[in-house]
């Protein structure tokens, strides 16, 4: 009989954690003891999959003894106190969280862009999965990157509220139902009214007046695909439930020219989807091809009228799945097969 092994999901009622272990039901992950991990209120709670139930217990009363592999998505102050603990019981972790994402000896994994790296976990346990909107432009831009070198990339990023988490979705939820009742609008999450609006800003401020979200696509771009490539970031909170949208201009080495980018990106098997028809909805969008899928969508591919050798364009991901649980079950996938 082949192996199974137990699996752990740290931060499982989230919206994150929930999809993890709908992923890994779905594509049938050997699963010998699952737990399911999330704070002290969720104790107790169940969570039904597939018509199976399973009960949640409290992180902090949990051992992670016999765990061969944890999967964490409940914020880097939990990542930061808990994953180590994890660790230390001979799990392995990988980590959904901004926290180790930076740290020169954790490895930093997109499977379909850097998958060799996943071996440096030996280090220290522990693998990241990067930010939702990093993997999805690593992935459409990895196989142009290969033929021809990218040397800086433009993006501007339109993100739904699900990378927020569970409060957030439920914020433009009620905003929207809110609006329509003429009642007025109540911000918990966004610094600003979410529903019928957009906001330039995801995550914090940094120093340099860039957010957090945006310096993360720049140092993760550097990390994963190639240190020598410049990014130019401006990340966008719009009123989407679920699927990042892209807008990407970039500048190579060499000319290519459109139709070579849609062949490339259209025959290889690297998690690419190609939807570029020019006629009315010939493109991806997030609340249609994205709602369900683990893939990467790509539409919009033209030649930069601006500059000599630039390539434009539209990448849209679901980010709860590639952009976070699916990447991490890919993960997952990767080290059962060739590590433990
Ligand atoms: P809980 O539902 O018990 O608060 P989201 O990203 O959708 O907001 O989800 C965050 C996840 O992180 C949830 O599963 C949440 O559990 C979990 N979480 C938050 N705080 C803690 C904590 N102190 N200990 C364990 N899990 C936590």
């Amino acid at each position: 009989m082949s192996k199974k092994y137990n699996v752990a999901i740290v931060g499982a009622t989230g919206a994150v954690g929930q999809m993890m272990l709908k992923i890994l039901m779905e594509r049938k992950f050997p699963i010998n003891n699952l737990h399911l991990l999330a704070s002290k209120k969720s104790k107790g709670k169940t969570i039904t999959i597939n018509n199976s139930d399973y009960q949640v217990s409290s992180l902090n009363e949990f051992n992670f003894q016999g765990v061969d592999i944890a999967m964490f998505s409940a914020g880097s102050d939990i990542s930061e106190k808990y994953a180590k603990v994890a660790t230390k019981n001979n799990a392995v972790v990988i980590d959904n969280t901004s926290f180790f994402r930076y740290e020169d000896n954790i490895p930093l994994v997109v499977p379909e862009v850097n998958s060799e790296k996943i071996s440096l976990y030996k280090e220290t346990g522990i693998i990241a999965n990067p930010n939702c909107s990093t993997i999805q432009m690593l992935v459409a831009l990895k196989p142009i990157h290969d033929i021809c070198k990218i040397k800086r990339i433009n993006v501007c990023t339109y993100q739904a509220v699900s990378g927020s988490g569970n409060e957030a979705i439920d914020e433009l939820k009620n905003q929207v139902y809110a609006y329509t009742r003429n009642e007025s609008l109540v911000n918990n999450v966004y610094p600003k009214q979410i529903a019928f609006n957009v906001i330039p800003q995801i995550d914090k401020f940094m120093d340099n007046g860039y957010t957090k979200e945006e310096m993360k696509m720049v140092w993760e771009t550097k990390k994963i695909l190639d240190s020598s490539i410049e990014v130019n970031p401006t990340t966008v909170r719009v009123p989407v439930f679920f699927g990042h949208s892209e807008a990407v201009h970039i500048e190579l080495e060499n000319k290519i020219t459109a139709k070579q980018v849609k062949d490339i990106l259209g025959k290889n098997n690297s998690g690419v989807v190609l939807v570029d028809d020019h006629k009315d909805g010939g493109y991806p969008c997030a609340a249609n091809e994205c709602e369900d899928s683990n893939e990467v969508f790509v539409g919009r591919v033209r030649e930069d009228i601006s500059i000599k050798n630039g390539i434009n364009m539209w990448i849209v991901s679901n980010n709860i799945r590639k952009g976070a649980a699916y990447n991490s079950v890919q993960i997952a996938e990767l080290l059962i097969k060739d590590y433990l």
